[in-house]
This record gives structure tokens, sequence and C-alpha cells, in this order.
């Protein structure tokens, strides 16, 4: 009797792979377009970045912010950035890392961004797989180097509003020869990102994947919004990583595309219910929603670039907050930006 309980097991055990294997196929059937294959390897990438404690053998180590691009196009604004980054001073300062889209064949631009693509899957609006690319993101850079302890989510559209030097000592907090004792898991640094609970069609994008889908694992008054682009703490980066509970629910399709935003909800949320009081609730990068109504901020063109809207962008109306970077730019903004490099943008005035 015994030996058959055994047996059984044995047969169940084996056959869990199996299980795993056709529901994770019946998953991408069901969900395609909306998730484009199985989460199995992202999910042993995620596991290690969020247990892993890589260790530094650097003597004197200075914390880094990791910039994560986020692209389906080519990087157009890569020469501008390229300045930002390239004081040699800054080296030791940053590391970059890209997702782009595999089927839209972006080029390496060269520089620092050579070499920096992780590996990437196709990502598709209204859909999950933008969520899936910022947690991609945020694995590889928690795995590459302990000293990433500011994650910089950007995009393809956004552009540096200060010079390099600026943003770290606005990041950290302090000038830089305090920094040489920077304890790597210190506290009284908090996540920039938007985390709003009243917006309007909030409750229809909650209801974005069926009614009562959310629940038990997220109530509808613990729902937030906030735009997509974050700068993390490295506590707050193994969080989003480590998560499975409520990414079970986020990765859900949507049931029309309508209200479907996932990549706006998911990282607010779960940071508001972890970790309110680690998060500034407010976000870093400048956009534009002035007279838009169709879901795509204002888009600058080169006739509006000029000294005067790098200053505007940079002032907010919480007076003890600066933004540190802007969206969205058309890709031909950028050799008017150029012009205006040295004297305005990386001059910090
Ligand atoms: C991206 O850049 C490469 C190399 O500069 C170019 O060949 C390609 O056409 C560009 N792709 C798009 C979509 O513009
Ligand atoms: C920079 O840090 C040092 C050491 O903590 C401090 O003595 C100095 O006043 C700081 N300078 C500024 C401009 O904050
Ligand atoms: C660095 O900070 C730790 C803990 O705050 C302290 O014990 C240590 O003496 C400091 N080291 C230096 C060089 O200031
Ligand atoms: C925001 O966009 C509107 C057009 O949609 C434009 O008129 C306005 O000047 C922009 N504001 C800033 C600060 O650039
Ligand atoms: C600042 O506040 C005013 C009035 O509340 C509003 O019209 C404007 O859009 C706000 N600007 C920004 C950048 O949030």
């Amino acid at each position: 009797m015994s030996s058959h309980i055994l047996v059984s097991f044995i047969l169940f055990f084996l056959s869990l792979p199996l299980i795993y294997l056709f529901s994770s196929k019946f998953l991408i059937i069901t969900n395609f377009p909306f998730i484009s294959s199985p989460d199995s390897d992202d999910n042993y990438l995620f596991r290690r970045a969020a247990t892993t404690n890589p260790h530094t053998t650097a003597t004197n180590p200075k914390p880094k912010i990791a910039f994560l691009f986020l692209t389906n196009s080519n990087l157009s604004f890569a020469p501008l950035w390229e300045k930002f980054f390239s004081d040699d001073n800054n080296r030791h300062l940053f590391n970059i890392y890209i997702h782009a889209d595999p089927t839209s064949a972006v080029a390496d631009p060269g520089g620092v961004f050579h070499h920096r693509f992780i590996p990437s899957k196709k990502t598709y609006r209204s859909s999950p797989t933008l969520i899936s690319a910022s947690r991609r993101l945020l694995a590889n850079a928690l795995l590459d180097d302990i000293l990433n302890q500011y994650f910089a989510l950007v995009s393809q559209h956004c552009i540096p509003l200060f010079s390099f030097r600026f943003v770290y000592k606005y990041l950290f907090k302090d000038n830089l020869t305090s920094l040489t004792n920077f304890s790597l898991s210190n506290s009284r640094y908090q996540s920039f990102i938007e985390i709003l609970s009243n917006e309007p069609r909030i409750y229809e994008r909650y209801l974005a994947r069926g009614r009562d889908v959310m629940i038990p694992e997220v109530h509808f008054h613990q729902f937030r919004v906030g735009s997509q682009f974050f700068v993390l703490t490295r506590r707050h980066a193994k969080m989003v990583v480590r998560d499975t509970r409520l990414w079970r629910k986020f990765r859900l399709p949507c049931i029309t595309a309508e209200q479907c935003y996932p990549e706006e909800h998911y990282f607010p949320t779960l940071l508001s219910m972890e970790d309110l009081a680690g998060c500034t609730g407010f976000m870093l990068t400048r956009v534009n929603w002035t007279g838009c109504w169709d879901g795509h901020p204002h888009r600058y063109e080169p006739e509006e670039v000029s000294p005067q809207l790098i200053r505007d962008l940079r002032e907010s109306n919480q007076s003890s907050q600066l933004y540190l970077f802007a969206r969205k730019f058309s890709p031909e903004c950028l050799q008017p930006l150029m012009n205006i490099a040295d004297d305005v943008i990386f001059r910090d005035m």
C-alpha cells in the first residue's frame, strides 16, 4: 500500500514539468499577443536577482546610477546622452542597460552604449510586456553590479535636463566627499515614483482585466496609477523582481485594449502597498499632457526647442522638486538640443 502511494507520488512529481510545460504553452496561445513567450526563463532571472547579494571588491566604492533604456526604436538621442555621460570623472558612477524590442532592429549606437543590450523580448502597447521589459532591466542591473544603487528607467524619447553630476548629487542628496562612506543599504534614500489614486477613469482601469479579477491581491482602494518612468532604489528594485503575488494578476491580459495601461499601475500599486514611506510619490521625468486626449503626451518638435523650454521643463509646482529628465521629443530635436547642450542643459542653468 505505502509503496503504491510512493510510486504515485514519484509519478506525480515526474509529471510536474510536463504539466508546467503544457500550461505555459496553453498560456501563450490564450494570451497572444499580450504575452509573447512564457516567463519561465525570466522567472529564473528574477529569482536570482532577488536573492543574490553580489559582493564588491572595490575599495572605497561609490554608489552608481543604473540607466535603464527601454526602447523599440533607434536611440536617436544617443549623442546627447553620450555627452551627458562623457566626463571622465563620472566614468565609474553609472552603468547603462538597454532593452530593445528584438523585432525592431535597434542599432547599437556605440560609445557608452556599446554592447549594453540585455536579452530582450517583444513589447506591445496595452499589454504587460512593458512591465516584463522593465523588470528584466531591473534584474539585469541588480545582478550586474552591487554598486548600482539607483535605477532610472528612461525611453528613447527621454532627454536629460541637467548634467550627470547634478543628477548624481540630486539623487544621493549629498556632495561627493561625504559619499565615500555611503552605506549600501542606506534607507534614507527614497524612490522617485509617481503614486496617484484619484485620477479620472481609474476604476475602469482597475476593471481592465475583468470584474473581481484583482481580488484578493489588490482591492480597488489599493490600486494606484503613475508614470511608467521611475527612479527606484536598490531595495525597491529587488522588491519588484521578487514580487510574484501582484505580478500574477497584472500579467493577465486586458479584456479590451481600452483603459489597458498595466505598466502605469503595477509599479505604483506594488510600491505603495509594500513601502509607501520609501517613495517620494513624484517622478523626475517631466511630461506634458496639456491638450492631449489620445493617450500620447505632447511630442516636442525641433522648432519648440530653446533654452527657455529646458528651464521651463525643469521647474515644477512642488517647490522642493526639480525635474531631471523630460519626454517626449521627436528624433528631429537632436540637433537643436545638441546646439544648447553645453551652454544650457549640461551647464545646469
Ligand atoms: C536604425 O539605425 C540603423 C543604423 O544607423 C539604420 O540602418 C536603421 O535603418 C535604423 N532603423 C530605423 C527604424 O530607423
Ligand atoms: C560636503 O561634505 C562635507 C563632509 O560631509 C561637508 O563638510 C561640506 O560642508 C559639504 N559641502 C557642501 C557644499 O554641502
Ligand atoms: C563609515 O560609516 C560607518 C557606520 O556609519 C562607521 O562605523 C565608519 O567609521 C565610517 N567610516 C569612515 C571612514 O568614516
Ligand atoms: C505643453 O504642450 C502644449 C501643447 O500641447 C504647449 O502649448 C505648451 O507650451 C507645452 N508646455 C510646456 C511647458 O512645454
Ligand atoms: C502647475 O499648477 C497649475 C495650476 O494648478 C497647472 O495649471 C499647471 O499645469 C501645473 N504645472 C505643472 C508642470 O504641473
